[in-house]
C-alpha cells in the first residue's frame, strides 16, 4: 500500500493553493500569434544586462568549481556604502522573495498576526498560513493602499506589516507623509516589511518613502477602530 504523503506534512502547507506563475512569454505569443509581447507580471528589467554587467558575468564562469561567497562581503560593502549602511545592516537574499519569507519565518509564531493589504502581492498571505499565521487582510481604497485602515487592523498579536510600494498589481505608491503617520502609529514589537521591489520602475534614482522614514521615525499615538478587516486564520 502506498504511503499518504499528504497525512504526513503540516496541515498549514496543505491548505495554500499553490502559486501559479504566468507562463513563458514565447509561449503567449505562439498562443496568441504575436511578436514581441512585453511581460509585466514579473519584477525584471526589460533592457538586457548592460555590457559591463555580462563582463562581469563571463569573467565569473571561470571560478564556477568553487562555491560562491555565501556571504555577499563584496557585495554586501558596495551595497552599504551606495545607500550610507554599514555591511551588517545588508542582508542579501535570492531576490526579495527569498527575504520576504525569512522575516516572516524569523519574526512569526503560530497565532501571530500579520497585517496583509488586498489585493497586493500574492506571496504575503502563502508565506504568513505557511507558519501557521492569522492573515488580516485590508482591503486597497482607491486602489491604493489604506494605511489608515491598516493602522487601525493592528493587535498586540500582530508581528508583521507588509507594504508593497508601489504595490503589485495595482502600481499605486504610498506617500512619504502618509509612511511618516503610519509608523508613528506602529507598536515597537510590530515589524512593519517596506517592499520596494518595484521601486527603480517607479522612482529611477529618488529616494523612496520608506529610506526617508527610517531616518525620522515620528513618535507613536493611539488609533480606534472604525473598519473591520478580515481575519483569516490559517488551515
Ligand atoms: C511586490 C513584490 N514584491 C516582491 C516580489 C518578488 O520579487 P523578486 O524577484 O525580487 O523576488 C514581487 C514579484 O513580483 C512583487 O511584485
Amino acid at each position: 500500500m502506498h504511503m499518504q504523503w499528504e497525512s504526513l506534512a503540516n496541515e498549514h502547507i496543505l491548505g495554500i493553493a499553490p502559486y501559479e506563475p504566468g507562463k513563458p512569454v514565447e509561449e503567449l505569443e505562439r498562443e496568441l500569434g504575436i511578436p514581441d509581447a512585453i511581460k509585466l507580471a514579473s519584477n525584471e528589467n526589460p533592457l538586457s544586462p548592460s555590457d559591463r554587467v555580462q563582463q562581469a558575468i563571463m569573467g565569473a564562469l571561470s571560478h564556477l568549481n568553487r562555491y560562491p561567497d555565501g556571504s555577499g562581503f563584496y557585495l554586501r560593502q558596495a551595497i552599504a556604502k551606495k545607500h550610507g549602511f554599514t555591511p551588517d545592516q545588508i542582508m542579501l537574499g535570492n531576490g526579495s522573495n527569498d527575504l520576504i519569507e525569512l522575516v516572516v519565518r524569523a519574526f512569526m509564531r503560530p497565532g501571530d498576526e500579520a497585517v496583509v493589504p488586498h489585493p497586493s502581492f500574492v506571496v504575503y498571505p502563502m508565506i504568513v498560513q505557511a507558519v501557521g499565521g492569522i492573515r488580516v487582510m485590508v482591503m486597497l481604497r482607491d486602489y491604493r493602499l489604506d494605511l489608515e485602515a491598516m493602522a487601525r487592523a493592528i493587535t498586540p498579536q500582530t508581528k508583521v506589516v507588509f507594504i508593497a510600494n508601489p504595490n503589485n498589481p495595482t502600481a499605486t505608491m504610498v506617500t512619504a507623509d502618509e509612511v511618516e503617520h503610519f509608523m508613528a502609529r506602529v507598536p515597537e514589537r510590530t515589524i512593519v516589511v517596506f517592499d520596494e521591489a518595484y521601486i527603480e520602475f517607479a522612482m529611477g534614482a529618488r529616494r523612496s518613502c520608506s529610506a526617508r522614514s527610517r531616518r525620522r521615525r515620528a513618535s507613536r499615538g493611539s488609533a480606534s477602530a472604525t473598519q473591520s478587516p478580515t481575519r483569516t486564520r490559517s488551515r
